[in-house]
Parts: structure tokens; sequence; C-alpha cells
């Protein structure tokens, strides 16, 4: 058997499981693929006559394990198997986290995770992946592979293996489609170019230079993205390649800018990758409901989800402005500590993918209350020596804190105190995985 037919054989466990119940408590993360996952679960649960609680979750570091109803943890659960063995519910894992220890069930437990079955849970299938293989399993829910969509976008995750069919299944029933072009929010070309963060362009500041980019090639700078002929996405294309070299972006970024936009024709807002941002942003500004009713079709929430991706998104770019002269080089880290700033996970990939991606990067934000989040990214070219996943675990652990994610995104919480232990540690291993 395939370890595809062998995921699904979870999945449909995942299925009879969740048969036993009427009701389901949902936890998820708080970033596109958790939202996604999130959204595509309580729906699939609605449409099979279930009711659903779900909380948005940035981690697991304060979680009080809860007794009692069937529990479904979505993006998260697999890397921490103590706390999960302490649940004493019924229990579903839907992750693409590396698990790491054991898990020992008190109840009823399935595990649905692509690395259990070998299949590479950080490119291939994210987490809203997961939850949308088990609501096909469910029910009619051709129409919730858009979200499954976002998840992936979110993740930077490839659209090969399942993936691949998942964008298959949602191109072939109508709700998706993929048209040449480039990889741009839609709207005004004049703010698309400056206020993008994927692709991040450097325009943010240099208005002028923008403008003379836009020149060179002739197009109108109040042109809609979604507007220009091929001929105009051909030139563009070119020209932000060269943009790319110019600011020393990882060489594959291009891959990923150059080729193809997806349009979710069933979602309120048709271009996937604005979509995606607008979740994002909602997230980060800790308004989850906003953005799972966003997801659901709600038009009040997408007014107020705009407003926010716009404040979001601004903010994040003056961040970026202020802090690359505060970027310091370890051995084989670059770092960046913070304080109490909007937020990490959007600069450390900015930082890593387009303006300094030969070491792997780690930025640590201070909070108010001397708590510290850190997110450290690292390109695929650079993943392929090192596991910052482990990286962040093992260096957290050091310092009695808590970490884990992905080999080219990982994430930690620690104290205020730990700080220069923690990245000692980080740059420590860093040096040993790549020597
Ligand atoms: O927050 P950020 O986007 O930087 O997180 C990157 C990845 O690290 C996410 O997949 C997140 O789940 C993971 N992470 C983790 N443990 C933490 C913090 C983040 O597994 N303490």
């Amino acid at each position: 058997m395939n370890s595809v037919s062998t995921l699904r054989d979870l999945a449909k466990k995942a299925v009879n499981l969740l048969s036993r119940h009427d009701f389901a408590r949902i936890y998820t993360h708080y970033d596109a693929d958790g939202i996604s996952a999130g959204a595509i679960i309580s729906k699939a649960l609605l449409r099979a006559g279930k009711d659903f609680q779900i909380t948005f979750l940035k981690g697991l570091n304060d979680f009080e394990p809860e007794d009692g109803e069937l529990q479904i943890f979505a993006d998260m659960g697999s890397g921490y198997s103590e706390l999960m063995s302490k649940i004493d519910a019924d229990l579903i894992i839907l992750d693409h986290h590396k698990p790491n220890g054991e898990i020992k069930p008190k109840k009823g437990f399935v595990h649905v995770n692509p690395h259990l079955v070998g299949i590479d849970g950080t490119y291939e299938v994210s987490a809203s992946g997961i939850a949308y293989l088990i609501a096909k399993e469910l029910g009619n829910n051709l129409d919730l592979a858009s979200m499954a969509i976002l998840g992936a976008i979110g993740d930077k995750q490839k659209f090969f293996g399942i993936n691949g069919e998942i964008l298959r299944d949602s191109v072939s029933s109508g709700y998706a489609e993929v048209k040449p072009g480039l990889y741009l929010p839609s709207g005004n070309l004049l703010k698309a170019l400056k206020m993008s963060l994927e692709p991040y362009l450097d325009f943010y500041d240099k208005e002028a230079e923008l403008y003379e980019f836009l020149k060179k090639i002739g197009l109108d700078v109040e042109k809609e993205v979604d507007d220009l002929s091929l001929k105009e996405v051909q030139k563009l294309a070119d020209a932000i390649a060269l943009r790319l070299l110019k600011i020393g972006a990882y060489e594959g970024v291009f891959e990923q800018v150059i080729g193809k936009k997806i349009f979710l024709k069933n979602l309120p807002v048709k271009n996937a990758i604005c979509l995606v941002d607008l979740i994002n942003s909602c997230g980060r500004a800790g308004e989850m409901s906003t953005a799972l009713s966003i997801l659901f079709g709600d038009e009040k929430a997408l007014k107020t989800g705009l407003e926010i991706n716009e404040k979001f998104t601004t903010e994040i770019l003056e961040e970026l402005v202020k802090r690359k002269k505060e970027v310091k080089e370890g051995f084989c880290i670059r770092y960046l500590v913070m304080e109490d700033a909007v937020s990490t996970s959007p600069i450390a990939t900015i930082f890593s993918r387009y303006l300094m991606p030969d070491k792997p990067i780690v930025v640590l934000n201070i909070k108010k209350d001397g708590k510290v989040k850190v997110s450290a990214r690292a390109t695929e070219k650079i993943a392929q020596k090192l596991d910052l996943a482990e990286v962040m675990r093992l260096s957290a652990l050091r310092v009695n804190g808590i970490g884990g994610g992905h080999r080219v995104a990982a994430g930690a919480n620690i104290n205020k105190e730990k700080i220069e232990e923690f990245l000692k540690e980080v740059d420590r291993l860093c040096c040993a995985m790549l020597a």
C-alpha cells in the first residue's frame, strides 16, 4: 500500500472516531493554515449535523488539557506528545509538524500526520490539506479544497503530491482556476508592488525607485494587476526577477513568484494570495474569529478584515525598514531582538527569503510580560543540511522554554533573561548542523 492511501486510511479512522460524537472541541493554530484547517473541519462537522466549539491558539505552551468531549487538534499537537498523552478524552490530531515522542492516549486516538506515513509534511501537505482529506471522507466536501489551498500557500508549500491532488480536485470541480501570471496581490499595480509582503520587493520606502521601475518597463502606475495583458505580465515578470536579484533574494523565490496565479471562485476574495494575507493578518492581530467568518462568507467580517490587513501590512513594512540596521551577526546565524513589536513571523520570513537568505535568521520579540516569542527561518537550500525545528526545540529546552516547527520555519517561547544563552545554543547547533 502506498503512503497516500495509508494517509487516507488514517483520515477514514478519524471519521470513524468522529461518528461516535455529536460534538467536538477544535483547537487550531492562529495562522492561515491553522485557521483554514479549523474552517474546513468545522464546516464539514456542521454539514454532518455535528456541533463544535473552536479555539485558536498561538501554541501549546500554556495549554491546560480538558477532559470529556472529543478533542481535535489541528496544525499542532504532533510535537507535544507529553501534553497530548494527558488528555482524558477521545482525541484526533491532524497536523503536519514532525511528531516528537510517543503519544500514549488515554481514550480513542487517531493521529493523522504525513510524516507518520513517509510523506513530507513541510512541502507536500499542510494541516488544512489533512483537514480536507478528513472532510472528503466525511461527506461531499469538494468545495472545501479551496481552503486547503490557502493553508498550503500560507505555509509556503508546493503543489505536488497531495497538495497537487487537492489543487486538481478543486480545479476539476470548478472551484479553483490556475492562470499564468505573477504571484502578486490584486489591485492597483503601484500599491501591489509597494505593499506586497510575498513577494517582498523592497519598494515600501523607495517610491521614486518604484516609479522609475515601472517607467522603465512602460507600465502605467494606475493599472490594475489583474488587467495586465500577457505581454505586460511577461515584461513585469522579467523586471521583478531583476529586482529580486538586485535585493539579493533567495533563488527559490523566483519560481514561486513567476509562473502561475490561483483564483478561488467560491471564496470571498478570489486571488488566493490576497486571501492568505488577509487571513494571516487577522490571525496576527488576534482577530481569528473575523478570519473564520471571512472564510464562512460573512461580508461584514470581510470589511473589518481588509482594514486589519491594511494596518498590519503597513506596520510590518515600517518595522522592516526600521529593523534592517538592527540585525546582528552570529557565527552561523543572524538574529534580531525586538521589543513589543507587532509580529515576528513575517519579519523573519522576509529577512530569510528576500534580504538575507545566506544564513538562518532568528527574530525575537520581548513582550511586556517578559516572555519572548521567537521565529526562526531558513531557506530550503539551507534546510537541506539544517533542521530548524530541532534547533528551536533543543535550544528552547535548554533554557526551560518550548520550541518546534518545521525544518524551514520554526519557533520558540522563552523567558527574557535567557535570551543570550538561547541564542548561543541556537548558533552552536546551527554551526554543528551546517558543518
Ligand atoms: O510563530 P511562527 O510562525 O514563527 O512559527 C513557526 C512554526 O513553529 C509554526 O509551525 C509553529 O507551530 C512552530 N512553533 C512551535 N513551537 C513554538 C513556537 C512555534 O512548534 N513554541
